[in-house]
């Protein structure tokens, strides 16, 4: 088969690295793509945004399948584009990826249909929303814009004054741009976060291993939340008895509902949850894999990936039987000095082989370019070491060891994956 991936980060290059496992992957593109990525794929230029150019391309080529992984070309339609020119592709239709892209759908679908979130009032007006939250008086209080916002739209306020601040650079100053025309305010809930991606047909759901996503920018979690900092799975806090209660009050009503909605999901649904002191309920849906999620999910994966995409797509997804590996699995994203705020590129990276590999662990690329057999940094997050063993202890060494052989200037990453809450 010929496979096309849209998207460059390291989410991608830990699905093509899985894809490329497969017998019937011959032949293997990735659209834009980044240096890494571009020692395992053909790199394709062209924007994850320009549906016409992408199924031009797919036409050309004789593409078989292909994977859309990010959020924006979700929410966007491109997999909607691709069907409509009868090529098949991997991913929900732009009207099941609402799920992701507009916060007052997905907790407007949650209290219609019982499933348990934070309790939450919907604005469209500032003043509206100031009175609300200077009459509820509670903090802490979470002000999270409607729309997509590269994972930093949502602003936990620990004092009524930060509340009012974050509703009017969201709706006044527009930080989010349209995306903050709505907001949701929302109760403060508390616990251990899980993230459980599952695979699912729009008939039946099948989670995958549990994992752990450590958002803040430094040890302890101090600092700005970032799209991620490292993972571990499986997440030491989704015990069986937990996951039984997700299946029931979770995971199932939503694909439920989405089909009574009209806009039955197919692809990778992400759930975001918190183990509150009265039960899981949902922070967030996203109509995708997580980055870092991915990569230390699908290290984890036995069953053919391009099995799992064919019974998707085709609805069969309850005639599957998916398989993962037992064990563990450990990613450090090692960032670009100064992320998440603002940092340079196209600094000089050393002690990866001419793969971009280090002995002992998967090195997936985020953000790098690979110019005359060297690797350069390309972005904010740069690279996801990650290493699997029968142990989370045994695995987070791997990790970190092969992180210690890779350098560059103003790097930084957390030293405590897979040690905090
Ligand atoms: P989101 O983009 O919705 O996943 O939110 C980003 C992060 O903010 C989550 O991973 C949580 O750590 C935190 N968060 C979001 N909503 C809440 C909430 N209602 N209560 C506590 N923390 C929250
Ligand atoms: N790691 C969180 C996300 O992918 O949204």
């Amino acid at each position: 088969m010929n496979i096309l991936m849209i998207g460059s980060g390291g989410r991608e290059h830990a699905l093509i690295k899985k894809l490329l496992e497969s017998p019937k992957c011959t032949k293997l593109y990735c659209a834009p793509g980044n240096g890494g990525i571009s020692r395992d794929a053909e790199i394709v230029n062209i924007g994850v945004m320009d549906k016409e150019n992408m199924v031009k391309f797919a036409k050309e080529n004789a593409i078989d399948l292909v994977f859309v992984a990010p959020d924006d070309p979700l929410a966007d339609g491109m997999v909607d584009a691709f069907e409509e020119a009868g090529i098949r592709a991997f991913g929900p239709n732009a009207n099941a990826a609402i799920i992701e892209a507009s916060k007052v759908f997905s907790k407007n679908l949650m209290k219609k249909y019982g499933i348990p979130t934070a309790k939450y009032e919907v604005f469209d007006n500032p003043d509206k929303a100031i009175d609300y939250i200077k009459s509820e008086n509670t903090v802490p209080v979470v002000v999270k814009a409607d729309g997509l916002a590269l994972g930093k739209g949502v602003i936990i306020a620990q004092t009524i004054d930060d509340a009012v601040k974050a509703v009017k650079s969201i709706m006044e100053d527009k930080q989010f741009g349209d995306s903050g025309n709505n907001i949701v305010i929302e109760e403060f809930l508390t616990g251990p976060e899980v993230s459980v991606l599952a695979f699912t047909d729009g008939k039946c759901v099948k989670p995958m291993v549990s994992s752990k996503d450590h958002k803040r920018a430094y040890d302890n979690d101090e600092g700005l939340n970032t799209g991620g900092m490292g993972t571990v799975s499986p997440n030491p806090y989704y015990t069986d008895e937990i996951a039984d209660e997700c299946m029931r009050t979770i995971f199932e009503p939503t694909i439920k509902a989405m089909n009574k909605e009209g806009r039955p999901f197919k692809g990778c649904l992400y759930f975001g949850l918190m183990i509150t002191p009265n039960g899981p309920k949902v922070i967030e849906y996203n109509a995708r894999f997580g980055d870092p999620e991915a990569q230390v999910v699908l290290p984890r994966l036995k069953t053919d990936l391009v099995d799992i995409c064919e019974a998707v797509i085709d609805e069969k997804l309850s005639d599957l039987d998916i398989e993962w590996y037992d064990g563990a699995a450990a990613c450090v994203v090692m960032a670009s000095g100064g992320y998440p705020v603002s940092y340079k590129k196209g600094i000089e990276m050393f002690g990866m082989d001419d793969n971009g590999q280090v002995g002992g662990a998967i090195v997936y690329h985020a953000g790098t370019k690979y110019e005359n057999g060297r690797f350069y940094t390309n972005g904010g997050r740069v690279l996801g070491v990650t290493a699997t063993a029968d142990t989370l202890d045994e695995a987070l060494d791997k990790a970190y060891s092969a992180v210690s052989k890779i350098s560059f200037e103003g790097m930084h990453y957390r030293k405590d994956i897979g040690r905090t809450k």
